[in-house]
């Protein structure tokens, strides 16, 4: 692991409750929110860094088409934030920004703006991608096990990172396919290959890939569109648990599953970002009559 990257990330802890006078209700985040700092250390937090992401004029363009235009965000740690808006709006491209997956786009750059997770800016020089893909995971909405073993899905991350104890990978195998609650259905066929998993395990599995290698970001795309509602049901569930350990942005098309999961949320349109809020804002009352038309079906 780029330790100067993790460091720096690192430096950012998920922040204290918010009590405002607009947000008197904000439930505490769980005790185990804070994994890195000790309980002294969280009000600390809350004074020196709420958010973890800080999205600042960022300007995205492929070849000449500009994708991202002037879009500010900043996202919180240990929260769930969805990314939602029509077709074509710039969600994927936003999520593909946070851990540099557009670098592998010919032709596709940031122009303008900055990215901060923690303290570092990931678009700078001295920041390696690879190492920051392992801090910033991402799950995509075709699930894609590679054609392995269950156990070696989980396992591969494990050995680029140059773990070679077997003991110790097939602890932090079993403990990855426990945290995308996957285990009791696979335990005793960790040999299987993946591709036998039905679509929903397929997803869950390459959750359990993606947590292996105990990224701090979670981002996800579409991860349940290719799913049923039941396991869909289950994803959502993993989602709400994982959030005490990890930020997760996902991206979604289902206004109900926006509502169901997600703590903020943030409306595009057209490369822009138009209104950002608490979930129960932007779908009880935007700000934005773009955003209404869109959440309530309208346009889109
Ligand atoms: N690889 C690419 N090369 C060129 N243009 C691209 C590429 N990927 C996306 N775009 C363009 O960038 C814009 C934003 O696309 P993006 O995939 O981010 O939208 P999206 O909001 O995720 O849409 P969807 O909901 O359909 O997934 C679109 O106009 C799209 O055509
Ligand atoms: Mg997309």
């Amino acid at each position: 692991m780029n330790a100067c990257l993790t460091k720096q990330i690192l430096r950012t802890e998920p922040p204290a409750p918010r009590v405002t006078a607009t947000n008197t209700t904000a439930t505490p985040a769980p005790a185990e929110a804070v994994p890195h700092a000790s309980p002294d250390a969280s009000l600390e937090t809350e004074i020196r860094a709420p958010h973890l992401i800080e999205i600042s004029n960022l300007d995205f363009y492929y070849g000449e088409k500009k994708a991202l235009d002037c879009v500010n965000l900043t996202i919180d740690a240990n929260r769930v934030t969805a990314f939602i808006g029509p077709s074509g709006c710039g969600k994927s491209t936003l999520l593909r920004c946070l851990n540099r997956m557009n670098d592998l786009i010919d032709g596709a750059a940031v122009r303008g703006g900055t990215i901060k997770i923690g303290d570092a800016d990931i678009n700078a020089p001295g920041i390696d991608a690879i190492e920051l893909r392992k801090c910033v995971g991402m799950v995509f909405q075709k699930s894609n096990p590679f054609p392995k073993s269950i156990h070696e899905n989980v396992a591969y991350g494990l050995r680029i990172q140059g773990i070679r104890d077997r003991a110790e990978i097939a602890r932090r195998v079993e403990l990855s396919l426990r945290g995308a609650a996957l285990w009791d259905e696979v335990k005793d066929r960790l040999n299987d290959n993946a591709l036998g998993l039905s679509g929903g395990q397929q997803q869950r599995l390459c959750i359990a890939r993606a947590l292996a290698v105990e990224p701090q970001v979670l981002l996800m795309d579409e991860p349940c569109s290719a799913l049923d509602p039941v396991a869909t049901g289950k994803i959502e569930d993993l989602i709400h648990e994982l959030k005490t350990r990890y930020t997760i942005i996902i991206v979604t098309h289902s206004m109900q599953q926006a509502a169901r999961v997600s703590d903020k949320t943030a409306f595009f349109y057209l490369g822009r970002l138009v209104e950002y809020d608490d979930t129960r804002t932007i779908f009880m009352n935007p700000a934005n009559p773009q955003t209404e038309a869109y959440v309530s079906g309208r346009f889109g």
